[in-house]
């Protein structure tokens, strides 16, 4: 395995701003549901990192779900096609659900999550993103919580792969071109 340093160009989120958005983030999400039962759902496999880390700095414990769709292959351009590869193990009908994704880039994916999940009679349906990529979008996906608004640059780490690499960075960089033209 060869050294992933020489592929990245500059940090945008350090392991500290990281951790220490996820932190605030997890006071004021506990703060919005108290008293209510909260499930989080995750997005495989970007949000590992956000929803381990995130769900870490809760004050309180909520269980977890995951589904796993298919948007980008191992590309860098969104298709805006969606497939569900693994659905959710449980109902979610009078649940109030949080969805937790890495990052909204076109905005496609988490889109057509999001209506796929309210056409399933939940509760509420909220959405933290980590990362969100303004100049990106496609369409506008209502997103209570984002952790930080990036530019439209290809980024890796913390979760974000590219060609399922640099997943396991502990901060987001972006990635030299050299690596994929
Ligand atoms: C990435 C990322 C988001 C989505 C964002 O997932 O983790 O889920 O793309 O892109 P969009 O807003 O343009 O739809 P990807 O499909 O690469 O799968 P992965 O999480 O397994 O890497
Ligand atoms: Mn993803
Ligand atoms: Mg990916």
């Amino acid at each position: 395995a060869k050294s992933i340093e020489a592929d990245l160009v500059r940090v945008l989120c350090t392991e500290e701003q990281i951790q220490e958005r996820l932190a605030e983030l997890a006071q004021e999400v506990w703060e919005h549901y108290e008293g209510e039962d909260l499930l989080l759902v995750g997005v495989l496999k970007g949000a590992v990192m956000v929803m381990a880390d995130f769900m870490r700095h809760l004050p309180g414990s909520a269980p977890m779900d995951w589904m796993a769709v298919s948007s980008y292959g191992s590309g860098t351009k969104s298709s805006g096609v969606v497939r569900i590869l693994k659905d959710l193990d449980a109902d979610i009908t009078g649940k109030h659900v949080l969805i937790v994704e890495d990052i909204i880039d076109s905005g496609l994916t988490l889109s057509w999550i999001r209506t796929n999940l309210l056409s399933r009679s939940p509760a509420s349906v909220e959405v933290l993103t980590l990362l969100r990529k303004p100049d990106a979008a496609k369409v506008e996906v209502e997103t209570r919580w984002v952790g930080f608004d990036i530019p439209n640059e290809f980024v890796v780490g913390y979760g974000l792969d590219y060609a399922e690499g640099y997943r396991g960075l502990r901060e987001v960089a972006t990635l030299a071109p050299h690596v994929y033209s």
